[in-house]
């Protein structure tokens, strides 16, 4: 510990009373562990600091300074020796390494779930509460679980809805084995009731792949959130008063549905779920093309068809297997788009915001 004698250049009073302010702090904060090397280096009687500072101060100090330095020169030598008396009050590490441990520490923000994680796990969590659980299925599917066993014969102009990207080199595989990406969450109801026999109440979440040119409200890659109910007894009542009860949750009790009549291969009949619009309740304004109603998903009762292709695999397994007997069972299915409900919930006109990564967008939603 060799520093610099420091300079005095002017011996009135503030420069003083600054001076010795500084010196009274380096006493402070000079490491007392040792009190024999803290001692040696204030007050060493050829190289201490307190005799080279003295010496360097006075020699130059005109003489109607000397008393005023002689004095303070004193209370830093007592400053000095109650340091060595009492070590306990040997400064903090912190403050040794010139840390000052009052300012304000750095703020790292804390993450927040994706709008769009957010949105999904909201829509999961609103069938929870139902007694669903969640499954979950492989985004490479093959042929067999994302089209046929859905009622998607090969070479069917349904199909063509649904386009997405191939897996390379899967020519020479039976086409039920070609591998491609899913195109809907709906392969994971195949999967779950093969593996499993009725009753079923789940939800299946996942990203999903088509063939579609990005703009403002389509995405190559999605989000759904799929649901599947069977049981004894399920009835298309079922369906709407589930589906009425979530559109509720998700957008408020003062929200109505419609059903109106659509296709998919994999339900008979199906539906188009209508909600009454959220930003006009119902009027009609630019953002639900004047009609006062937007659409939001797709379902309808699970096609006895798609429960002939799960009996025929859990054949394979258990020849008497009759767990999805149509005559017996009975159940529904609905498929929502993440994306399109995150936007109307937040009123979010591009897509595209969901996948820029900007954080003054994502910020908005901590
Ligand atoms: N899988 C359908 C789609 O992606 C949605 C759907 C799911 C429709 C379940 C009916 C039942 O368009």
């Amino acid at each position: 510990m060799n520093e610099a004698i420091p300079q005095l250049t002017s011996y009135d009073e503030p420069s003083l009373e600054a001076a010795f302010a500084t010196l009274s702090e380096e006493v402070r904060t000079t490491d007392a562990t040792d009190p024999e090397a803290f001692r040696l280096h204030w007050l060493g009687r050829k190289q201490g600091r307190l005799k080279l500072i003295s010496e360097a101060w006075l020699k130059s100090a005109p003489a109607e300074a000397r008393k005023p330095l002689g004095i303070r020169f004193n209370q830093l030598k007592q400053q000095i020796e109650q340091a060595l008396e009492s070590p306990v009050s040997a400064p903090a590490k912190s403050e040794q390494q010139g840390i000052d441990i009052t300012l304000p520490g750095t703020v790292r923000a804390p993450g927040i779930p994706h709008p769009l994680l957010k949105t999904m796990h909201e829509i999961v969590s609103v069938f929870h509460h139902l007694g669903y659980s969640t499954n979950l299925g492989p985004q490479v599917e093959s042929d067999f679980y994302n089209f046929e066993a859905l009622n998607f014969p090969p070479n069917h102009p349904a199909r063509d809805t649904q386009d997405t990207l191939q897996i390379a080199a899967q020519h020479t595989r039976p086409s039920r084995d070609r591998l491609l990406m899913r195109t809907h969450t709906s392969p994971v109801q195949i999967r779950t009731m093969i593996a499993q026999a009725p009753p079923i109440r789940i939800v299946i979440p996942g990203k999903v792949h088509r063939n579609d040119a990005a703009d403002a409200t389509h995405s190559p890659i999605f989000h759904q959130v799929e649901g599947l109910c069977v049981d004894t007894n399920i009835t298309f009542s079922d369906l709407k008063g589930t589906l009425d009860h979530a559109m509720k949750a998700l957008f408020g009790s003062a929200v109505k549905t419609r059903f109106f009549p659509s296709f998919f291969p994999f339900t008979e009949p199906s539906a188009d779920v209508q909600i009454s619009c959220i930003f006009c309740g119902g009027k009609g304004c630019r953002k639900c093309k004047h009609s006062g109603w937007i659409e939001l998903l797709g379902c309808g009762m699970v096609d006895p068809a798609v429960f002939a292709s799960v009996t025929e695999e859990r054949r394979k397994l258990n020849p008497s297997d009759d767990a999805y007997n149509p005559e017996k069972i009975t159940g529904f299915a609905f498929g929502m788009g993440v994306e399109r409900i995150a936007m109307i919930q937040h009123g979010i006109s591009d897509i595209g915001h969901f996948y820029s990564g900007d954080v003054r967008f994502l910020e908005q939603f901590a």
